[in-house]
């Protein structure tokens, strides 16, 4: 349980992290060759020690020191992911494609993760059947097979990033070219086009698509994850919602133009230096309205904090969810805070009130509970979060960052 003492302002300065979310397909790119693959700026998360545990037990040998991940070996992988690490996270699902690659056939348990609606994994399989896969499902557990992977077009009816991902590392190691119309551009997708150019499969942006050049082997490679631009926004809101003034170091303003782009019409002051952000605010937000889309539109991941900030803005603040069906699964404890909010469909209704008030309260996602930490900062009183699991999954050293900026929070049992 997280214990925090609100109502004072945030200031100060803390470092982005490494991307959670370009950390995650960069350690399972490290299963297409069993040369070494470096790792830097990688976050120490729940969700990476997860990652790296399933590179573990389909092979690698994995060391990880500092911020440095180094996985190597793994000539032969092992065919099945072990189904508590894959339910204990979606992201683990972007092994298939690379264990597909390597061995012919793979086994792989249905993906969990954070319960964003159904969350299907249509796409990945739909587009992974274009390379020439077949899939059967028995028993929640996924079993896949593919003589030689073949490089072709695959359309996208959505732009995913799992499954642009998934499919970017199958090509990897396909026969020829795979090209992916209607591709994700996130920041994190483009990282992983890096790293796997740098191990021997050319990835080229295109318009409206996306290209890898597949190669009989990959080499292996050194690369430098993103700052992590979900962790830093979060950071940034803190500032804003608190009235304080909260920089950012390390982290990529041309990844954060959607959200600086929301502070700035909500009356806060934006200073987005070469390796910095700032934000400061000194008085009560105006309301903004906000949808979330594929990058570059505003991030879903930030739709639960942003509306946290809106909570006290001037009159009514909405939030357009496009990218995920259920992500208001924190409305009921911020009201309990005090937060004016109405749920219709897609969007959400916030009448901003002055002040919010503490409460217990339990996070049921990760950045749900960035959404409650950032109310709770706000709060005049103390708030007890429970769920802390969560976060533990998707920011690094949380507590240790915010008693950086001031503020009064505790880890307690
Ligand atoms: C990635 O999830 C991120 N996770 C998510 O961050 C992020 O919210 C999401 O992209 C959108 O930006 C990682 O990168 C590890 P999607 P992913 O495939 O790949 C539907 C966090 O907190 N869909 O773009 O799962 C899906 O149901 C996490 O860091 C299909 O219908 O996102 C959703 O509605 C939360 N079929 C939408 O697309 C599929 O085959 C977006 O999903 C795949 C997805």
């Amino acid at each position: 349980m997280i214990r925090i003492e609100g109502g004072r302002p945030l200031r100060g300065t803390v470092r982005a992290a490494g991307s959670k979310n370009a950390a995650l397909p960069a350690i399972m790119a490290s299963l297409l060759t069993p040369e070494p693959v470096v790792l830097e700026n990688i976050p120490h998360l729940l969700d990476v020690e997860c990652a790296l545990d399933l590179a573990r037990a389909l092979g690698k040998s994995v060391a990880w020191e500092n911020s440095t991940a180094v996985l190597a070996g793994g000539k032969e992988l092992a065919g099945e992911a072990p189904a508590e690490l894959v339910g204990r996270m979606r992201a683990s699902f972007l092994a298939l494609g690379p264990v597909l690659a390597r061995r012919g056939e793979a086994a792989m348990p249905l993906p969990g993760g954070c319960a964003l609606g159904p969350r299907p994994v249509d796409l990945h399989l739909a587009g992974l059947r274009r390379l020439g896969a077949e899939f059967e499902v028995r028993g929640g557990t996924i079993f896949a097979r593919a003589r030689r992977l073949r490089g072709t077009t695959v359309y996208l009816d959505f732009p995913s990033v799992g499954a642009t991902e998934q499919l970017l590392l199958a090509g990897a190691l396909a026969q020829g070219e795979t090209t992916v119309v209607n591709p994700a551009r996130e920041p994190e997708v483009v990282d992983l086009g890096v790293l796997l150019t740098r191990m021997g499969a050319p990835v080229t942006w295109h318009e409206d698509r996306v290209t890898v050049r597949g190669r009989p082997e990959l080499g292996g490679a050194r690369h430098r994850v993103i700052p992590d631009r979900i962790e830093a926004g979060t950071y940034l809101l803190a500032g804003a919602i608190t009235r304080g003034e909260v920089t950012v170091e390390g982290a990529r303003p041309d990844h954060l133009d959607a959200l600086l782009a929301k502070l700035l019409d909500a009356g806060a002051e934006v200073e987005a230096a070469e390796g910095s952000v700032s934000v400061r605010l000194r008085r009560r937000p105006e309301a903004v309205h906000v949808q979330t889309l594929p990058y570059p539109g505003f991030p879903t991941d930030l739709q639960p904090p942003i509306v946290a900030f809106l909570t006290t803005a001037q009159g009514r603040s909405t939030a357009r969810e496009t990218v995920f069906p259920a992500r208001f699964s924190y409305v009921a404890a911020l009201t309990r805070m005090g937060a004016q909010l109405q749920v219709s469909g897609d969007t959400l209704f916030a009448d901003g009130v002055e002040a919010l008030r503490g409460a217990p309260v339990e996070a049921p996602d990760i950045r749900a509970g960035a959404a409650l930490v950032l109310a709770a900062l706000a709060a005049e009183e103390t708030t007890e979060i429970r769920g802390e699991e969560h976060l533990a999954r998707g920011y690094e050293d949380l507590v240790g960052k915010l008693r950086t900026l001031g503020a009064e929070v505790c880890a307690a049992p």
